[in-house]
């Protein structure tokens, strides 16, 4: 499906709650090649380090991605993001990785850190675009592909 930016109501960021599992199993599964399982994501609901947030178009709307991240004392870890292949360069991943940040910064975050598959040149492009740096590599951190994972850190003033 093509949606243009002109016709597409306003992007929502809320919590994700579990009634919205589903719609996010569907993203996740399209996204990964190692797609999270859901008793991954149920676990991540009984986390009180988890910060959980979907991504809808309109109030009411579809949820067309999400975000998670761990936030523990003045650190965050990105842990997952996915967004909709059918909603994808519509700024939906701007916004929730914006709301992150201004979220950490409220929580007295210093860092955000996260991992990233060296060939995910969207993603990375994207964390560029907000400041992240890359320092350091997992060396065959995505063990079934034999892929590097690019660690990536942001400090927030
Ligand atoms: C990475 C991902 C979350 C980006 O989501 P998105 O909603 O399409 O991204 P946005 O529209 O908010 O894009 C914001 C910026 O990111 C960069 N970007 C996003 N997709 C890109 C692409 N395919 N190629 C190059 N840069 C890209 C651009 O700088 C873009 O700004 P611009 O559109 O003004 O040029 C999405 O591609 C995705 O779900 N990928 C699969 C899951 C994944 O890899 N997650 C990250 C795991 S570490």
């Amino acid at each position: 499906m093509s949606v243009s930016r002109a016709i597409l109501p306003a992007l929502v960021v809320r919590p994700m709650t579990l009634d919205d599992l589903d719609e996010v199993l569907d993203i996740e599964r399209a996204s990964f090649i190692a797609p999270w399982t859901p008793d991954l994501f149920v676990a991540e609901f009984g986390n009180p380090r988890s910060v959980k947030r979907v991504v809808t178009v309109g109030e009411n709307g579809p949820v067309i991605g999400y975000v998670i991240f761990w936030i523990v004392l003045d650190e965050a870890h990105l842990m997952n993001v996915a967004v909709d292949e059918a909603f994808k360069r519509k700024g939906a991943a701007k916004l929730m990785l914006q709301k992150m940040i201004d979220e950490c910064a409220g929580r007295g975050v210093r860092y955000v850190t996260l991992e990233v598959r060296k060939s995910n040149e969207a993603a990375i492009e994207l964390y560029l675009r907000f400041g992240f740096k890359m320092v350091g590599l997992r060396k065959n951190y995505y063990v079934h592909e034999h892929e590097d994972a690019i660690m990536m850190e942001l400090e927030i003033s």
